[in-house]
């Protein structure tokens, strides 16, 4: 089973997946948890340059560092786990080019970029994508007025508009495939939150 969180940053993605881990260890299940860009020694370094505030670099140059970080991922670790019947875990997967680099960055239209993911993935897709929704005001307060500011790293740095545009896209997503995705009002607390989050994998998971 993949399960993948998204949302804006901020949102509260990898406190809800980070809580999941111990509880469906505690049922007896293998996880393994992946945060995008990451999770391999190439990945990581390609999310370095991806972050890096000193470093500019065309939208569609970010698009492929993006997938190139996750094709990796996919192909040395995700599918061998998947398929040796691990629970995995993605602290974002490629929705998040949809929004960030179509919706965001207004790159290209939402269905190229999921055709273009499919072969990034190989075909993988998430069982159950759990979208936690926060307005733009809540994630900004959260991250300490990071958001859109030139404090933070080199995505953060982009303006409000562009996560304006970023959570407009994630909701045409969910609208789009509802039973893939679940959404979540991220304004509840942390709690209740995960409550509905293992409610839901339990009712998905498979024997
Ligand atoms: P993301 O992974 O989406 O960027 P995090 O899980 O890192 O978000 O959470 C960002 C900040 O918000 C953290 O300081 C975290 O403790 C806090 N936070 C997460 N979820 C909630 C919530 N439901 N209510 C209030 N604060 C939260
Ligand atoms: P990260 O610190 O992991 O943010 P968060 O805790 O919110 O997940 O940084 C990842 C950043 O990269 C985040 O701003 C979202 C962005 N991103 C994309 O723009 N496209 C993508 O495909 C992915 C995976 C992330």
């Amino acid at each position: 089973m993949i399960i993948s969180f998204e949302g804006i940053d901020g949102s509260g993605k990898s406190t809800q997946a980070r809580q999941l881990i111990p509880w469906l260890e505690d049922l007896g299940k293998s996880v393994m948890y992946v945060r995008e860009p990451g999770g391999t020694d190439v990945s990581e370094r390609i999310r370095d340059l991806l972050l890096d505030p000193q470093i500019s670099m065309d939208p569609f140059t970010e698009m492929l560092l993006f997938s190139a970080a996750r094709s990796e991922l996919v192909r040395s670790r995700m599918r061998t786990a998947h398929l040796g019947g691990d629970i995995v875990i993605c602290d974002r997967f490629f929705d998040s080019t949809v929004a960030y680099q179509g919706g965001g960055r207004q790159l290209a239209e939402p269905r190229w970029l999921q055709q273009f993911q499919r072969a990034v993935t190989g075909g993988i897709v998430p069982d159950r994508t759990y979208l936690i929704r926060v307005d733009l005001a809540t994630a900004t307060a959260r991250l300490g007025l990071r958001l859109g500011a030139d404090t933070g790293d080199r995505m953060e740095q982009a303006g409000s508009d562009f996560f304006r545009r970023v959570i407009d896209t994630y909701d045409e997503l969910a609208r789009a495939e509802p039973e893939r995705f679940l959404v979540l009002d991220g304004t509840q607390d942390i709690e209740a939150l995960q409550a509905q989050v293992r409610q839901d994998v339990l009712a998905h998971m498979p024997d």
